[in-house]
């Protein structure tokens, strides 16, 4: 079994965490997504969905206006208020999930003894079209962009849950 994976119960909802830059963008729509494709299996009692960002620019804001009017275009709502990831983070989730290679190089700085290298991953392991394996950054760009990531979040996290699912006991 993947270290990441274990066995989910209501009594011990698996914990997952989105890692961005801002925490206004990419985190955000693949949190909303997640959440969206977890009520639609039924299964909001078995997970504990959050994003976070590795720096503290928009802390407190809302998901980025382009964000939320493409996630709203595909009926997802995004709900995230944008805070700082912390070393609490890194014990408390089971699987952090960068966006790009520098989330996760802030990420795996932030784990300062190397205890949780088997929990941090990049969202794009679990996109069957990884190209470079980063979700690039729309922020400066178009809605074409925002767009594009949500493509990206939307195949990723689909596989991601399918792979969880398995672990989910009734
Ligand atoms: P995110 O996008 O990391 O996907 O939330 C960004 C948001 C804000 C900034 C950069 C990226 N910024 O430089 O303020």
């Amino acid at each position: 079994m993947k270290p990441y994976l274990r066995s989910i119960t209501r009594a011990n909802p698996y914990k997952l965490c989105f890692v961005c830059l801002g925490n206004i963008c990419r985190s955000p729509t693949v949190e909303g997504l997640f959440i969206h494709r977890v009520r639609e299996a039924g299964l909001e009692n078995y997970f504990y969905i959050d994003s976070a960002g590795t720096a503290a620019y928009h802390v407190g804001e809302g998901a980025n206006s382009k964000s939320q009017a493409t996630a709203n275009k595909h009926g997802v709502h995004l709900p995230s208020r944008a805070r700082k990831l912390e070393y609490a983070d890194l014990e408390e989730f089971d699987l952090i999930l960068a966006m790009d290679s520098e989330n996760f190089q802030n990420i795996s700085q932030l784990d300062r003894k190397g205890k949780f290298g088997d929990k941090i991953k990049m969202m794009r392991d679990f996109d069957p079209n990884p190209d470079d394996g980063n979700v690039p950054d729309p922020y400066y760009g178009g809605m074409q962009g925002f767009e594009n990531v949500f493509q990206i979040l939307d195949r990723s996290s689909k596989e991601l849950l399918s792979e969880l699912k398995e672990y989910v006991e009734k």
